[in-house]
């Protein structure tokens, strides 16, 4: 074990996060670079991952980021060959950018829908078929960030629920095609997580997130640097005979069903219709 333990070293390897310059994505870089590794990311606006690459130099390493739409394949194509070019081959690759609103089916338009499952779903596709040219072969860790509502149908989630069952699919698909080149994909389903957009999103009220938390088993919200820990364990040696898996990151969130968190976006939905 204590052998195992010391191979699951990141010092110098290459990591690329997309939709890396806040949340979880943002902790999952953290958590990378602290281990010494080669940080790069990408989101839209030039301004938070101008901030985010500071954030990352403070833990001591090399760290770098573009501007991309993971939406627009050519933009993730350029980020992704600008990283491998300064860094090397890519060993870690995280897909995580996102798009989330409450809402219900019948209050969402076509292109409202379209936009969360292109940022979502053809997005990790983007990452993950643009990044393919670029990975260490054998041994890259492809990591695609789900969600529970790629478990749980949730009223107002309709986009959502549909763009990562999605994204697990096609985790499942890639895993299969890749993996007799040694490339590993696998998802984490991140539980509610303190101090996010998600969250802050989808349970706004004291009332809403007090609904969330009781719908945990552990009974709190989880913290970015476990989902942070759990990249890295997928990344490691020890996960070397992992690949398609979903990984829940949720105290059990996943286990009690829709129930209780279904409540938390319907007070959510709720409190956003009487503030119009
Ligand atoms: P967040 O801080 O809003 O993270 C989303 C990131 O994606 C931002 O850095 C954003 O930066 C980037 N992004 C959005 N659209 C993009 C696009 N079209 N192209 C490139 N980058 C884009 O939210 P979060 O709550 O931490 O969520 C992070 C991930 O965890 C998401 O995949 C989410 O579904 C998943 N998740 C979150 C929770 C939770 O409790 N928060 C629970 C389960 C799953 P720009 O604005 O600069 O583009
Ligand atoms: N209810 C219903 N429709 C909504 C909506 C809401 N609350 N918010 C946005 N939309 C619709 C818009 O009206 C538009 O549809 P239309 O053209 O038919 O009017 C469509 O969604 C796209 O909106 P737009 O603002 O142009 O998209 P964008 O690409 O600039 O932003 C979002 C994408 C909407 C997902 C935006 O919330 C975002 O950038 N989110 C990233 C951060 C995030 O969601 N973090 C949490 C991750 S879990």
């Amino acid at each position: 074990m204590k052998d195992l333990l010391s191979s699951a070293d990141f010092a110098g390897k290459c990591v690329f996060v997309a939709g890396g310059s806040s949340g979880i994505n943002l902790g999952i870089a953290e958590r990378f670079a602290e281990q010494g590794a080669k940080v790069a990311l990408c989101s839209r606006s030039p301004d938070r991952v101008a901030a985010a690459v500071e954030t990352l130099k403070g833990h001591g390493g090399e760290a770098m980021g573009m501007a991309a739409d993971v939406r627009h394949y050519d933009e993730v194509a350029a980020a992704l060959k600008a990283a491998a070019e300064a860094f090397g081959p890519i060993d870690v690759l995280i897909s995580g950018a996102a798009g989330n609103f409450v809402a219900p089916a019948l209050g969402m338009s076509a292109n409202a829908f379209k936009t969360v499952v292109d940022i979502d779903l053809l997005g990790t596709f983007n990452v993950f078929r643009a990044g393919y040219g670029h990975l260490s072969r054998p041994g890259a860790s492809l990591i695609a960030i789900s969600a529970p509502q790629a478990l749980h149908a949730y009223a107002f989630q309709a986009h959502v629920c549909a763009a990562k069952a999605g994204i697990d699919m096609l985790v499942r698909t890639l895993a299969v095609e890749w993996g007799p080149d040694g490339i590993r994909v696998n998802s984490i389903i991140p539980g509610p997580i303190e101090d996010t957009e998600g969250m802050a999103r989808l349970a706004p009220t004291p009332e809403a997130r007090q609904r969330a938390i009781d719908g945990v088993p552990l009974r709190r919200y989880g913290t970015k640097s476990e989902i942070g820990d759990a990249a890295l364990f997928l990344s490691s040696p020890m996960a070397a005979y992992i690949t398609g898996a979903q990984l829940p990151v949720d105290g059990g969130a996943t286990l009690s069903g829709a129930g209780r968190m279904g409540e938390a976006m319907e007070l959510a939905f709720k409190e956003a219709k009487a503030a119009r």
